[in-house]
Parts: C-alpha cells; structure tokens; sequence
C-alpha cells in the first residue's frame, strides 16, 4: 500500500515551548487514522505543520514521495492535501448547492465563467451534486446555507473540502461546537467519503474515535505516547492513566 502522508521528525518550537516534538507519522493511502491527546497536545500544530500554516522547526512532510516541507499551504492543496475550510469561509446567502458549485467551478479553472448560462455548467453541476449525496445534503442543496443547522453547515465545509478532490482531508474536530443530536449525521457523511480518500480525524469524543479510525495516534505534550489499533489503544495502560484518566 502507497504511503500517501509521512513525516519524519516534525518538531515546532513556540519559544521555549515544544508543541510538536519529533513527530514521525505514516498514513497509507485511503486510511482512516485519528490523532488524539489531551488539549494542550500539540494536535493543531501538527495539522499546521501539515498543512504548511506552521514552517517546522525541524523535521519534514512528505505528500506521497514528494517532501513538501517547505511548501505552501496552496501548493499543497493542489497536490491533494485538504483541510476543512473554517465556517466563516462560508457564504451565508448562497445555497448549498451553489456554495459546492463555486468550489468545483474553481477546482475545473471555470470560475471566472460562472455567470455563463446555467446549460454550459452540467459537468460541474453533476460533480457538486455528487458530492452532496455522498455528504447526504442532496435533499437540501436549495436552501440557504445560513438557514442550516451547525452540523450542516460543517458538512458543507467538507462538501467544499471534498470538491477540491482531495487525496488527503484533514478534520480538527469536525464536530466543535455542533450539538449531539447533529453530530452523528456528521461523522455518518464522514464515515462515508471515499475509500480512497485517506483522512486524519482530530476528534475529543472516544466513541466517535474508536468506531472510525483504523489506527489511533496518541499524542500527549507534544511527543508520540502511542500508536496502534483501536483495539491495541483501548487497552494500553499507558494511555488509560496519562488520556483516559477519569474513565478508566
Ligand atoms: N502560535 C503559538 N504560539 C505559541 N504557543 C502556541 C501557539 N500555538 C499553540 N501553542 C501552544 O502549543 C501547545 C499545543 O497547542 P495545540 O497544538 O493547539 O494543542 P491541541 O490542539 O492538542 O489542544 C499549547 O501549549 C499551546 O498553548
Ligand atoms: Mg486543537
């Protein structure tokens, strides 16, 4: 199996704070892998450090077998490498599908055209309809997106994510700040993105975590505790003591 994300020793220093240190990580193309960790972690730097928001200290990001360390966060994204667009980035007045719309638009180099006739967008129509079917928001792709509910509108941020035909997504914790009852949708649309997709979850709930990822990296003050499955992560003691805590 293809390695589609690796680092090798990825450190970043705040000062005299080392939020990230000596993170190696290796994710196979198309798997689910979740980072967990008490706040504090380092779990955002090291989607920074991903993402080219954050230069490293040391250490490299490899996209593929290409080094990307010293790339930018646009030359990324088009190499495949997505994170969820913040909720602000969304245009309250569009609806759904027009949001998608403009995204894929841009994605085919077409957006500076969208004005044209509605007639000459049926590809790129198709490739947004297609998207929010697979986030199961096709049955509201007319409403307006500040007429959704907060879950539904992290969803529309993934729908965006996804129309720049991501190898790689990243999710911070996709469900901040959505209510319970909303975000079992959530993590249902995740749970279905394509198989080919390979995705890094940030996420707080354990049984969110455990029912998604293949593998679960542990990360507590910058460093590496652990890896392994769900079932290996459920079990180690250490983990338990230093995350669990309260739980176990
Ligand atoms: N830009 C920054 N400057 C200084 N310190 C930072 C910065 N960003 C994060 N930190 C510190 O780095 C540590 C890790 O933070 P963060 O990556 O946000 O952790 P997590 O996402 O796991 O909660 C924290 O102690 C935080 O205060
Ligand atoms: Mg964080």
């Amino acid at each position: 199996m293809s390695i589609a994300l690796r680092t090798d020793g990825l450190v970043k220093q705040f000062g005299g704070l080392r939020a990230v240190n000596s993170v190696s990580l290796s994710l196979p193309q198309g798997q689910r892998h979740a980072v967990i960790g008490p706040n504090g972690a380092g779990k955002t730097s090291l989607i920074n450090l991903l993402t080219g928001v954050l230069r490293p200290s040391a250490g490299e990001v490899y996209l593929g077998e290409e080094r990307v360390t010293r790339l930018s966060v646009h030359q990324r994204v088009k190499r495949g490498l997505t994170r969820t667009y913040q909720i602000n980035n969304l245009f309250p007045e569009l609806t759904v599908l027009q949001s998608v719309l403009l995204a894929v638009c841009e994605q085919h180099g077409v957006a500076t055209q969208l004005w044209r006739p509605l007639a000459a967008c049926a590809a790129e129509i198709a490739a947004a309809r297609e998207i929010l079917r697979t986030l199961n928001l096709h049955h509201i792709e007319g409403e307006a997106v500040k007429e959704l509910a907060y879950g539904q509108q992290r969803l529309v941020e993934i729908a965006l994510a996804l129309a720049c035909k991501p190898r790689i997504l990243l999710l911070d914790e996709p469900a901040a700040g959505v209510p319970k009852g909303e975000s079992a949708a959530l993590f249902a649309a995740i749970a279905r993105l394509p198989g080919e997709v390979t995705v890094l979850l940030i996420e707080h709930d354990m049984d969110i975590v455990f029912r998604f990822a293949e593998r679960i990296t542990v990360l507590v003050a910058g460093a590496i505790l652990t890896e392994g499955t769900p079932q290996e992560i459920a079990r180690d003691a250490q983990v338990k003591q230093v995350y669990l805590g309260n739980a176990a």
